[in-house]
C-alpha cells in the first residue's frame, strides 16, 4: 500500500475513478448504511461516499481507509457535510487487518465493496469480530465470483490484470463463506446480479453478519 504514494495513477487517478464508481451504487449504499448504530467503523471508506448516508441512530462514525490519497478526498467530502457529521465523524488512517481499536468497542461494522480489495480478508474479518461487541453487527455488500461458469472463466482470466489496476480488487471471491467461516450467522441475506453492472462485477451479496456463538 505505501509503494502506490509513489505512482502517479495511484496518487492522482485512482481515487477520482473510485469517486466515480462509488456514485453508481448510492441507492444501495444508502438502504445498508440506513441500518448502521452506535459506534459505527466503516473499513475501506474511500472518498466518504458512505458519510451522508448514515442517520441518526449513529453516535460516533469511524472511517478507516488505509489510502492516504484516498482518504485526501474522504476528508474533503467530510468538509463538505454538516457541522453535526463532521462533529461525529474520525477518519482513521488504518490497515483492516490490524485496526487500532479496542475489544468489544463497536456496534456496527460496515463493509461496503472492501473485502474484495483487503490482501488478508480473514484476518480483516477476524480484526471486525475482536472490535464488534458481542451483540454487534457487521454489514457488507461485495461483489463476488460469478454464478455463472462462463462469467467465472473470465473472472479468473482478467483477475491478475484488474487487481493490479483496481487497489488490489479480487474478482473471484467467495466472501459471503469467508464471512461465515469467520464465525458471523447471515441474516437479510441476498445474493442477486446487478442489471447495470458489466458481469465481471455484477455478482453481489448484500446482508447483515451477527456473531453465531
Ligand atoms: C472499491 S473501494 C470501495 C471504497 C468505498 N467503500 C466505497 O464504496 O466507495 C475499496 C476500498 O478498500 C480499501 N482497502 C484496500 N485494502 C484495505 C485494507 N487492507 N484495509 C482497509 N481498507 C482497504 C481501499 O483503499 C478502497 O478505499
Amino acid at each position: 500500500m505505501s509503494l502506490r504514494r509513489f505512482n502517479p495513477y495511484y496518487r492522482w487517478i485512482f481515487p477520482r475513478l473510485l469517486d466515480r464508481v462509488s456514485s453508481a451504487v448510492a441507492e444501495e449504499r444508502l438502504a445498508l448504511l440506513r441500518q448502521a448504530c452506535g459506534q459505527v467503523l466503516e473499513i475501506g471508506a474511500g472518498t466518504g461516499a458512505g458519510f451522508c448516508c448514515y442517520s441518526e441512530a449513529v453516535d460516533h462514525l469511524i472511517a478507516l481507509e488505509p489510502d492516504s490519497a484516498v482518504m485526501a478526498l474522504a476528508e474533503q467530502q467530510l468538509g463538505r457535510e454538516s457541522q453535526i457529521l463532521q462533529s461525529r465523524t474520525e477518519l482513521l488512517l488504518a490497515d483492516a487487518q490490524e485496526i487500532p481499536l479496542a475489544d468489544n468497542s463497536i456496534d456496527t461494522v460496515v463493509c461496503f465493496l472492501v473485502l474484495c480489495s483487503v490482501p488478508d480478508p480473514e484476518k480483516a474479518l477476524a480484526e471486525i469480530q475482536r472490535v464488534l461487541k458481542p451483540e454487534g453487527q457487521l454489514l457488507f455488500f461485495e461483489h463476488v465470483l460469478s454464478d455463472s461458469p462462463a462469467i467465472q472463466l473470465w473472472q479468473q482470466r482478467l483477475n491478475p490484470l484488474w487487481h493490479r489496476c483496481a487497489g488490489g480488487c479480487q474478482l473471484n471471491r467467495e466472501t459471503a463463506e469467508l464471512i461465515e467461516n469467520s464465525g458471523f450467522t447471515l441474516h437479510d441475506y441476498k445474493r442477486y446480479q446487478h442489471p447495470r453492472f458489466p458481469g465481471i462485477v455484477n455478482q453481489l451479496i448484500v446482508g447483515k453478519g451477527v456473531n453465531s456463538s
